[in-house]
């Protein structure tokens, strides 16, 4: 962060200061009392399971010079009415005091952590660029990123989500972005929302906070995000797999025996090849969103193509593919779930199991309202005919946890589907299941929302060969 003296932050955030008004934050900003650095801010925020307050002492003990809390503290403290709150008057501050920062946002319902990512390894070729691995896309995430940057910092990459109309429009006051990039309009978190309209309403906030020499990213392929062109000042441009149109293409696009695919990046500056390191075919709209933003920002046609063929996943748990020594292949795709992200991912293990066997294990999408039983059916279905006849893709589907039960019901109304559907308790009764069956050369597909906690399935089902 910029070094700010205690009595700035308290002017900032409206807060009362309680200690040395010279003395200096210029370290991180945290709210996890473990990841305190020397010179650094500690937020204390009441979680579920402790209160930051609690914390105060040991957090200025551990180098902090202070902390920002809503009650008093036995430390050196701005007090404010609400953290996120005066986080979000800290981040705007810390960004208008630096206008050689270029922001980005990025947001839409599946792919931004993903895009961000893929963003991120582009655009730091350009220059010095912030953009943490993770998330970091809510009232807390987002501020707290901002806040890393400092007067080295070129550009901000930032994740933007929403669980409801008008949390866009808030973090785009907390960092004004001049480029926007709108991946997708899906059902995640659709049951908060109310509807695909309001995500559609929620999403287009960012097309909307952009300004007239701004530039608002959109996925062509999807109409929902392609209308949104009507709602910004900014300039338009396009990416699409699917639109001829689009400014930013991919032709021939073909996935290796891993899903990981391999395109030529057709741009308005030129062509160029691409071979992601990334697995599933829902990575080639992110990685051309990535290469629309970096090439706004400047950079060429071959930069963008070798950028996206050296990205990794820097983010855990999307779409990892680990074969084991025993030539079982794991996709561990436990980070989230949402009926779009489900289908990609089925599409990915059914490329990956084509000769061979595939599993679905698959927990509850969460968050999905009046909708939820229906889509889980239609998911259920959606895998089956992947399996199609002859089962190839889809030998088995495991749903996990009596929320995810819906999905066999959508799987035997396709009755020319010869796979096996079974409903299990746990992931260690899912565990047990595939003990029984998984054979060299099959793949795995473990997917869920956090809360079904699938992720440790996965892990064990690696630990699994090592037996
Ligand atoms: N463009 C996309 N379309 C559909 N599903 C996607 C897309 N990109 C990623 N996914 C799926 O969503 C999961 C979460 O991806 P992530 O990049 O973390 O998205 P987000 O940050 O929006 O939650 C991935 O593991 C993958 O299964
Ligand atoms: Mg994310």
């Amino acid at each position: 962060m910029i070094p700010l003296a205690l009595a700035r932050i308290a002017q900032v955030t409206g807060g009362r200061l309680h200690g040395d008004p010279s003395a200096v934050v210029s370290g991180e900003v945290v709210i996890d009392s473990r990841q305190v650095s020397a010179g650094g801010l500690f937020a204390a925020v009441a979680g579920e399971r402790a209160d930051g307050h609690d914390f105060a002492a040991a957090a200025v003990a551990a180098g902090a010079t202070a902390v920002l809390a809503t009650r008093p503290v036995q430390a050196p403290s701005v007090l404010v009415a609400d953290v996120p709150g005066a986080l979000a008057a800290l981040a705007r501050f810390v960004v208008d005091a630096l206008p050689a920062v270029r922001v980005a946002g990025i947001t839409g319902s599946s792919g931004k952590t993903s895009t961000k990512d893929l963003a991120a390894q582009l655009v730091e070729r350009l220059g010095p660029t912030i953009a943490p691995a993770g998330s970091y896309n809510n009232e807390f995430g987002h501020p707290l990123t901002v806040l890393h940057a400092d007067a080295s910092t070129r550009y901000l990459v930032l994740e933007l989500s929403a669980r409801g109309v008008g949390h866009i429009a808030h973090l785009c006051r907390v960092a004004p972005p001049r480029y926007g990039v709108v991946l997708n309009v899906g059902h995640a978190h659709a049951g908060e929302f109310g509807g695909l309209d309001q995500v559609t309403l929620a999403k287009g906030e960012l097309a909307e906070a952009l300004p007239p020499d701004g530039v608002a990213i959109l996925n062509a392929d999807d109409p929902r995000v392609l209308a949104m062109a009507a709602r910004t000042q900014a300039r338009v441009v396009t990416f699409g797999v699917q639109d001829p149109g689009a400014s930013v293409r991919a032709a021939d696009v073909r996935l290796d025996d891993l899903g990981r695919p391999s395109f030529t990046l057709l741009t308005p500056g030129g062509s160029a090849p691409v071979t992601l390191r990334l697995h599933g075919a829902h990575n080639v709209p992110n990685a051309l969103a990535a290469a629309a933003l970096a090439g706004e920002l400047g950079l060429g046609v071959a930069g963008q193509a070798d950028g996206l063929s050296a990205a990794v996943a820097r983010s855990r748990w999307r779409m990892e593919v680990h074969r084991r020594a025993d030539g079982v292949t794991v996709i561990n795709d436990a980070y989230n779930a949402n009926p779009e992200s489900v289908r990609a991912a089925i599409d990915a293990l059914a490329h990956l199991a084509r000769d061979g066997r595939g599993f679905a294990v698959l927990g509850h999408m969460a968050e999905l309202g009046d909708t939820s039983r229906i889509s889980h059916e239609d998911i259920g279905e959606f895998a089956a005919r992947v399996g199609g006849s002859s089962g190839a893709g889809l030998a088995g589907l495991i749903a996990v946890g009596e929320e995810a039960a819906p999905l066999l019901a959508g799987a035997r109304r396709v009755r020319s589907w010869p796979g096996e559907a079974l409903a299990v308790p746990d992931g260690e009764a899912a565990l047990d299941v595939l003990a029984n069956r998984l054979k060299p050369g099959d793949v795995v597909l473990v997917k869920a929302s956090r809360a079904a906690g699938l992720e440790g399935l996965a892990a064990d089902l690696l630990k699994e060969a090592d037996r």
